[in-house]
């Protein structure tokens, strides 16, 4: 037989394979999602989350140390609010006692090389568990985003390198990097999450910071998962508002709109690998199903090669170990 081109010379050995990959991990890539719990050495396993846990300060900052040494860049703060601090306004999100302000300032007293991104939504200090105010049963936008500019000043404040609203609210980066200018925090960055869907797989996370909704859903403000033009339209709307990355969420069910989102915008794309995928593969890999190590590697690269220049996943110290 003779053949003109013959495609797996490419692929005949580990060294020519690995010369002609297009898409290599690095732990650049990686923005480690962490939940934060008052309190003392304490370090509470995530039911639905196996071997992912919520810490106390004291154990956070120990784990921060261990993931610069790592050659891990970023972290990403979600705190685990008390009950009796719920309310409608969500005032405790600006309190600059608050377990994030006192997070964010413990981190970068401890690691100050270590890039510190905070979650900005309501949900957390939201008696009704939504990321917004709730009036006559609506999630009221223009005020939510008042709250939101507080809160992400407050971060600042606290020294946050960048404040990643995940609310979805209308207006909020024009209005965020409004406030940040206006309180001269000039070099405080905006992650966007641009394109969040209304998505099953945020169950586990909503365990891990017991933030479910109160009542219905939250299709008025997140997005649909029919939709992929709009996703266009939403991240190039944060980027004019100045937005400096835009995020695509969840990550491994939309990655054509990871690509879609990559094609559109010229700031770097982060997708976030959330906690339902974290999820489905500890529980295959637990039962034997599959191979978790690969698992982990396959998923991350395949979120990479469709255009996420930056990760937030729960496996970035696997995914570090195992390329190393
Ligand atoms: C809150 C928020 C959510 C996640 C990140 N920020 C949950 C939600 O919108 O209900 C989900 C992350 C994950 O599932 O890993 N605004």
């Amino acid at each position: 037989m003779y053949l003109q081109r013959r495609n797996r010379i490419l692929r005949i050995s580990p060294a020519i394979r690995d010369m002609v990959r297009e898409t290599i991990l690095t732990p650049n890539d990686f923005i480690v999602p962490l939940f934060i719990d008052e309190g003392e050495n304490i370090k509470t396993e995530i039911a639905s989350m196996p071997n992912y846990y919520r810490n106390s300060l004291d154990i956070t900052v120990k784990e921060v140390k261990e993931m610069w040494g790592m050659g891990l860049k970023s972290v990403l703060l979600f705190v685990k609010s008390k009950d009796e601090l719920k309310d409608n306004t969500g005032k405790e999100a600006w309190n600059k006692d608050g377990l994030m302000q006192r997070s964010i300032k413990a981190i970068k007293d401890a690691v100050p090389e270590m890039y510190v991104m905070t979650d900005v939504a309501l949900d957390p200090y939201s008696s009704y568990g939504h990321d917004g105010i709730v009036k006559d049963g609506q999630i009221v936008n223009d005020e939510t985003v008042e709250a939101l500019v507080k809160m992400s000043i407050s971060h600042a404040e606290a020294g946050a390198d960048m404040v990643a609203p995940s609310d979805m609210m209308d207006g909020r980066i024009g209005a965020i990097r409004k406030g940040l200018e206006e309180n001269n925090f000039i070099n405080t960055g905006i992650m966007a999450y641009s394109a969040k869907y209304a998505s099953c797989f945020y169950g586990p996370f909503r365990d891990a910071l017991d933030s479910a909704p109160g009542f219905g859903d939250k299709k008025t403000y997140q997005m649909d998962y029919g939709n992929r033009i709009e996703a266009a339209k939403e991240a190039l709307m944060d980027v004019e508002e100045g937005a400096d990355i835009v995020m695509v969420k969840p990550g491994l069910p939309y990655l054509d709109i990871v690509r879609e989102v990559k094609n559109a915008v010229t700031v770097p794309v982060s997708v976030y690998n959330i906690s339902g995928e974290y999820a489905m593969i500890k529980a295959a890999a637990q039962r034997g199903w599959i191979d978790e190590n690969k698992a982990i590697l396959e998923t991350l690269t395949s979120i990479k090669r469709a255009g996420g220049d930056l990760i937030a996943t729960y496996f970035a110290k696997d995914a570090v170990r195992l390329l190393s």
